[in-house]
């Protein structure tokens, strides 16, 4: 059946690493090797530029560039691969959990010489949380680095990764001259090394072989034997069906800039990553071959025209196949919607598509009826879980700056807050506004998209916010709860739902709330049952 060879044959996953690790360099070669592109060069980075905080053009060029950067799509032996796109700035660390949510499996990209950094250490707690089966790519192998087993090491301990290597590299830096695939138990000697092209390199099947002798010399040979065995006697073997639990991780190592080791990392990567899996809604566990169609936006996009507030909504199709100018439930909303130029990618380019698989994403045009979480069906009334919005880290009062546009400014607010650039509070007490983000950075994209956008000015005001929790209690009636609210009454507030958050002012004082009403629950991310 064609549905489900469709479905068999999608790989979508995501790329993660901290800043200049090498993942916009290891897309574009996944890229040329799978012939969507012919040159490095290709892929147009959209970080943003290390001390670039403060220049509004620099976001907005990256906006333009991240919209046909989202999703990457193409095809390498028949199998249909989808990268989504993760910013690294930590400032947005917050698009990229979302985006985790979208994803069956992730690669994590991890340099050398600097091993396991601070934002590898987040996403991929992340990913360990919910199980995604996880690929690491250790880069750079052309510069000198950490030694190959203090960094398997630092997987395990600083990313509470189980490893199993299943490419080692032979040298390293000046000296390194190639990789021995676990794999495929294979040696491949790097030949010529053409950045721009998919480096040349000589496999050879055995580590017996005259030519391989000839080309490393005996003892690099006997080097590598040694360090194989060690390999095999530390290490667990790899089984494909841990890996998919979440429960081992296959480790390469490579130089993405050299191409090499890219590719043995793609082949591995299409034989044991997942295809598209099922997801879980509030109601029950939706699988992708089911065949009425369902999916959630984890990504909205808003457009770089401001004279056409249209926005483009990423859609992750979860199960059934989407088809243009069909009616679907918006199901927040209640109401049918059909589309008629959705968007698929490939490569670099977005075109109108007439059907997409479990697995695709879509990018749907919008003039403000999605929001981030939200789900569209065939009819059926479920809501995908698992895109919960976590305490965000600065926090300021958003006031209007100009009187004769707050409606402007409110429109504003409400289409930025949908698009996940920050989030709302609105203080119990007096209606306040606040708005939290996980980065300064988000506050001068706010205020200069309210006015380029909007025609609306703002000016922000400090608030000293040490985290906002969420809270919940077994009985609204109860003595305590009561007197909590009572109590916190300046620290209370409404996220966009509803619900409400207590905005703690210090580690301290949520800390004396905590013991003192041990009836509340206090809950670090927006979603909980
Ligand atoms: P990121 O998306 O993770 O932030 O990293 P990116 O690919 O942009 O790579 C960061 C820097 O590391 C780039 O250098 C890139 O050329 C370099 N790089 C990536 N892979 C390798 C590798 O295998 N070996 C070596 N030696 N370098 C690698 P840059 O100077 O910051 O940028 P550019 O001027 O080269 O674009």
């Amino acid at each position: 059946m064609e549905f489900l060879k469709e479905i068999e044959r999608r790989r979508t996953f995501g790329i993660i690493s901290h800043p200049d690790a090498g993942k916009t360099t290891l897309t574009e070669k996944l890229l040329l090797y799978g012939g969507a592109i012919q040159e490095a060069g290709a892929v147009k980075s959209n970080k943003i530029k290390k001390g670039a905080t403060s220049d509004f053009m620099e976001i907005e060029r990256q906006r333009g560039i991240s919209v046909t950067t989202s999703v990457l799509a193409f095809n390498y032996q028949n199998k249909k691969i989808n990268i989504l796109d993760t910013p690294g700035h930590k400032d947005f660390a917050e698009d990229t959990f979302r985006t985790l949510t979208a994803v069956d499996s992730v690669i994590v990209v991890i340099d050398v010489a600097k091993g396991v950094e601070e934002q590898t250490e987040k996403l991929v707690e992340v990913c360990r949380m919910r199980k995604i089966p996880i690929i690491v790519f250790i880069n750079k192998l052309d510069r000198e680095g950490k030694d190959v087993f203090e960094l398997l090491d630092e997987l395990e301990t600083k990313l509470s990764l189980r490893v199993t290597p299943l490419s080692f590299p032979i040298g390293m830096g000046y000296s390194f001259k190639g990789i021995y695939n676990v794999w495929e138990q294979k040696t491949q000697i790097l030949e010529s090394n053409d950045k721009q092209k998919i480096a040349s390199a000589i496999a050879y099947e055995s580590l017996e072989d005259e030519g391989l002798k000839k080309v490393l010399g005996d003892q690099s040979i006997t080097e590598l034997r040694e360090s194989l065995e060690l390999v095999e006697g530390i290490y667990p073997a790899f089984n494909k069906e841990e890996y998919l639990e979440g429960n081992l991780q296959p480790v390469f190592f490579g130089s993405a800039l050299n191409n090499f080791g890219v590719q043995e990392l793609l082949d591995c990567f299409i034989q044991i990553a997942p295809a598209p899996l099922p997801k879980l809604t509030d109601k029950r566990i939706i699988k992708p071959n089911e065949s009425a169609f369902s999916g959630f936006v984890f990504k909205i996009h808003a457009n770089m025209d401001p004279k056409h507030r249209d926005r483009l909504a990423f859609i992750k199709i979860v199960s059934g196949t989407f088809k243009r100018n069909t009616p679907y439930l918006h199901v927040r909303h209640k109401k049918k919607l059909k589309f008629s130029s959705p968007n698929a990618f490939f490569a670099e380019k977005k075109e109108v598509v007439d059907e997409s698989f479990p697995g695709d994403i879509v990018g749907l045009h919008d003039t403000g009826n999605f929001k981030i979480g939200d789900t569209l069906t065939s009819g059926e009334e479920i809501q995908y879980k698992g895109i919960p919005s976590f305490s965000p880290e600065h926090f300021r009062f958003i006031n209007n700056a100009d009187p004769m546009k707050s409606k402007q400014l409110n429109k504003g607010i409400e289409q930025l807050m949908d698009e996940g650039v920050a989030q709302l509070f609105t203080l119990n007490l007096n209606g306040r506004k606040v708005i939290g983000t996980v980065g300064a950075l988000q506050f001068e994209v706010i205020q200069y998209r309210l006015e380029q956008e909007y025609t609306a000015k703002c000016s922000f005001e400090s608030l000293n916010v040490h985290k906002a929790c969420w809270i919940s209690t077994e009985d609204e009636q109860n003595e305590s709860y009561c007197d909590f609210l009572k109590v916190k009454q300046k620290f209370l507030a409404k996220d966009k739902q509803g619900q409400t958050v207590y905005l703690a002012d210090s580690a301290f004082s949520l800390q004396m709330a905590q013991q003192k009403y041990p009836e509340i629950i206090f809950h670090f991310t927006s979603e909980f049952d």
